[in-house]
């Protein structure tokens, strides 16, 4: 089976391709490099000892994206293309919606042409917004996003929702990601944000490799055993092969399906930091700020849906996670450095 994956080159997407290609498939990724490296690609042929075919290329650019799948003959797409910038979204909202919804809707019609209309789809806890209760199920019911990125992957689930009703053709599966960190355990691939990190794990990393001085903890006030937020963190090959096993389902033609991909634990922000200091051996600074607009106390998942109907589990705690990443950090010390 051959294997189109948009985003490929990223962080979550480069963790896929490998699992994808030691299960045995065909892989082939567009990814206009916007935010990633082609060292990346390079990386995954050297961990997995296997050849891929690498687009350089634009999802939006539909006479592209139609001779790719002309060309390819591909029987599922993974989509990951997408810009994901929480802040950033707030202040480029056009570029967005653009990047993400039309994105989208070109790789979609390109795929509806040539035939494939099956997609596994990077969805978000963050579609939950405020969730209504935790653990968080896949029936808890979708809240409010505070920004565009929020809705983007909001609205994207609809669309292509809508697809399958107008067209049972279409096979579904809309995957939401709670916190994915780590890295490779080889420290070949691994996560490698431009610019000062937004997210926690990049931000302790490079405070505790000395690029960074202290990690501010956003709020020490919330209704949390420590006051500071919880999240449910994920190691991203756990997560890469959630979407091998998708692929599975997938070729069962289920419709539509959504999974929740997390560990079903939450930690808070000093669990981490507590957790990273154990796999770099040394403190690291933190101190106390402001709570950051938009954050909620705690999100975890109820992942036994994804159990149940994939036989997916997540396997790696959260001191493996660190030590991948500390790995990833202390080998790559500028990331893919280009
Ligand atoms: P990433 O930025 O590392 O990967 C996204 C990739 O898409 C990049 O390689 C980028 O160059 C590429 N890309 C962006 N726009 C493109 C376009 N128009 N055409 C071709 N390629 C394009 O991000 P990631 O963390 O690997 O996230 C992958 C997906 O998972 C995204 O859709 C993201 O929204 C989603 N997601 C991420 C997280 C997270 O915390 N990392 C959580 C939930 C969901
Ligand atoms: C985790 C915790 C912060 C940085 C975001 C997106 C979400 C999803 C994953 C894509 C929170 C605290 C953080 C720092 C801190 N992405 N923190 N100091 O906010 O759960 O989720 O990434 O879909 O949509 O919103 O992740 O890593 O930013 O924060 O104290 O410097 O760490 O307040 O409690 P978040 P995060």
């Amino acid at each position: 089976m051959k294997i189109l994956v948009t985003g490929g080159a990223g962080y979550i997407g480069s963790h896929t391709c490998v699992e994808l290609l030691n299960a045995g498939y065909e892989v082939v990724i567009v990814d206009n490099l916007y935010n990633a490296s082609k060292k990346a690609v390079d990386r995954i042929k050297e961990i997995t000892g296997k050849n891929l075919t690498f687009y350089e290329e634009d999802i939006l650019n539909a006479p592209k994206m139609n001779e790719i799948f002309a060309k390819e003959k591909v029987d599922c797409v993974i989509h990951f293309a997408g810009l994901k910038a929480v802040g950033e979204s707030v202040s480029k909202p056009l570029e967005y919606y653009q990047n993400n919804i039309s994105g989208t809707l070109v790789l979609c019609d390109a795929m509806r042409k040539n035939g494939c209309k099956n997609i596994i789809f990077s969805s978000s806890a963050t579609v939950y917004g405020e969730p209504a209760f935790v653990p968080i199920t896949e029936e808890c019911p979708k809240g409010t996003p505070t920004n565009p990125y929020g809705w983007t992957k909001h609205m994207i689930e609809q669309i292509l929702t809508d697809f399958h009703t107008a067209d049972n053709d279409w096979n579904v599966i809309l995957l939401r990601y709670f916190n994915p960190i780590g890295a490779h355990k080889s420290g070949l691939i691994g996560e490698d944000p431009k610019g000062i990190p937004n997210n926690l794990l990049p931000y302790v990393a490079q405070v505790a490799i000395g690029k960074l001085q202290c990690l501010g903890v956003f709020g020490d006030d919330y209704d949390t055993p420590d006051g500071t937020g919880v999240r449910d963190y994920i190691h991203v090959v756990d997560l890469a092969t959630g979407h091998v096993k998708a692929i599975d389902k997938i070729k069962e033609n289920p419709g539509v399906k959504i999974y929740n991909l997390g560990t079903g634990n939450g930690y808070s922000v000093l669990d981490v930091v507590k957790a990273f200091e154990k796999a770099c051996g040394h403190a690291i600074p933190y101190e106390i700020k402001e709570r950051r607009p938009g954050d909620i106390a705690t999100c975890y998942s109820d992942a036994s849906l994804a159990k149940k109907e994939l036989g997916w589990e997540a396997q790696y705690g959260i001191d493996e996670m660190c030590a991948d990443s500390w790995r990833w950090q202390t080998m790559n010390p500028d990331g893919y450095n280009d």
